[in-house]
């Protein structure tokens, strides 16, 4: 059987932070309000003229340095990202040609902060029924592109980042120990897409947009979405919220996570928290996450780490991987 076993993960942060405090001198708004409702603390900004795509490539250049691999290596690059550098081509193609390769297949795929899970679970399939060998899997955002910074509630809410996993196919025997992703769950409920969406487009105002969001509405759902999908995967491969070594959620907002974890009963020591620095980076949220806690010594070789992410659509998906 095929396994696809991670090889690396890295992750970029543009080097602009943006405080609450910054953003209160420009927004009626405070530090104060926006630590007790969301846990934010400070965001990452894109400098003028850095893309989704040059964010995407300082990820996968530190993934593929993990890795012990060069780009020549890769051949299938997803990228999860809402905020590509143009319509078209794919953000993919252009992190491809900035990567100096022209094998394999690249694409994006668009599930909003869902879209590297649901890369994740892509990439796993191209994997395991042998369309490709190795996969650069991609979550980057400059979310500051599309939001209105006039709107007090949403522009406090996400930031801009890339994180980026080099996922492997390995041909093991039928009983070998098992590893990498293991299974992953994916959903997306389309009733729902005007609670959290852009309000621009090629086809409907030939605009860029903003992103607009009934924020409550958003909440209320969250909670019992993510954690349908974390069921559904732990029934499939037979595990418990017990087994867990590591649980990386899509990082939107403390109390999401924190209702979660509640509900799943997974302890606040096993959870990764980034959101306090890095605000909701969107499709690069897990990623992102994965790298910091792979960095710092938490997530190790062996560990049990499940992924989760909620977003617009709305879309959510779950994957359970042995790191
Ligand atoms: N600063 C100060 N006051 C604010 C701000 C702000 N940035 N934003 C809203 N307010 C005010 C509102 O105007 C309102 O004032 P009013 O009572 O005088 O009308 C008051 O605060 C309460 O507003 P609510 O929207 O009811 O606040 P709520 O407690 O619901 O918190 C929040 C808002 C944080 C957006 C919350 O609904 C939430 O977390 N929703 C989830 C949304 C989310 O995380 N989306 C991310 C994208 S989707 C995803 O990634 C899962």
């Amino acid at each position: 059987k095929i396994q696809s076993v991670v090889r690396g993960v890295g992750g970029y942060l543009p080097e602009r932070v943006m405080t609450n405090e910054d953003l209160s001198k420009f927004v009626d708004t405070s530090d104060e309000w926006i630590v007790q409702r969301t846990g934010i603390r400070q965001r990452h900004i894109a400098a003028e003229g850095e893309l989704t795509s040059d964010l995407a490539l300082k990820a996968s250049q530190r993934a593929l340095h993990k890795a012990g691999l060069t780009a020549s290596d890769i051949d299938l690059i997803i990228v999860g990202t809402t905020t590509p550098d143009r319509t078209f081509p794919a953000t993919a193609a252009i992190l491809q040609q900035k990567l100096g390769i022209t094998k394999g297949t690249a694409f994006d795929v668009q599930a909003v902060c869902s879209g590297f899970v649901f890369a994740v679970a892509t990439a796993d399939s191209y994997l395991k029924t042998g369309m490709a060998k190795r996969a650069l899997v991609i979550g980057a955002e400059t979310a500051s592109r599309i939001l209105d910074w006039n709107d007090r509630t949403t522009c406090v809410l996400f930031g801009d980042g890339a994180g980026a996993m080099v996922l492997e196919a390995q041909e093991v025997a039928d009983d070998a120990p098992e590893n990498g992703v293991l299974v992953s769950s994916l959903r997306t409920d389309g009733t729902h897409w005007e609670k959290l969406y852009v309000d621009g487009g090629v086809s409907s105002t030939q605009t860029i947009g903003h992103l607009r969001m009934e924020g409550r509405e958003v909440f209320k759902h969250a909670v019992g979405m993510i954690s349908d999908v974390i069921e559904d995967v732990l029934e499939k491969t037979g595990k418990a919220t017990a087994d867990l070594d590591w649980f990386v959620p899509h990082q939107a907002n403390r109390r999401i996570i924190d209702g979660a974890g509640k509900k799943l009963g997974i302890p606040e020591q096993k959870t990764i928290i980034t959101v306090d620095k890095h605000a909701n980076t969107s499709a690069a949220s897990v990623p992102l996450a994965l790298w910091v806690a792979s960095e710092d010594g938490r997530i190790k070789s062996g560990d049990l780490v499940m992924i989760e992410a909620m977003g617009g659509g709305f879309t959510w998906g779950a994957s359970l991987i042995r790191w």
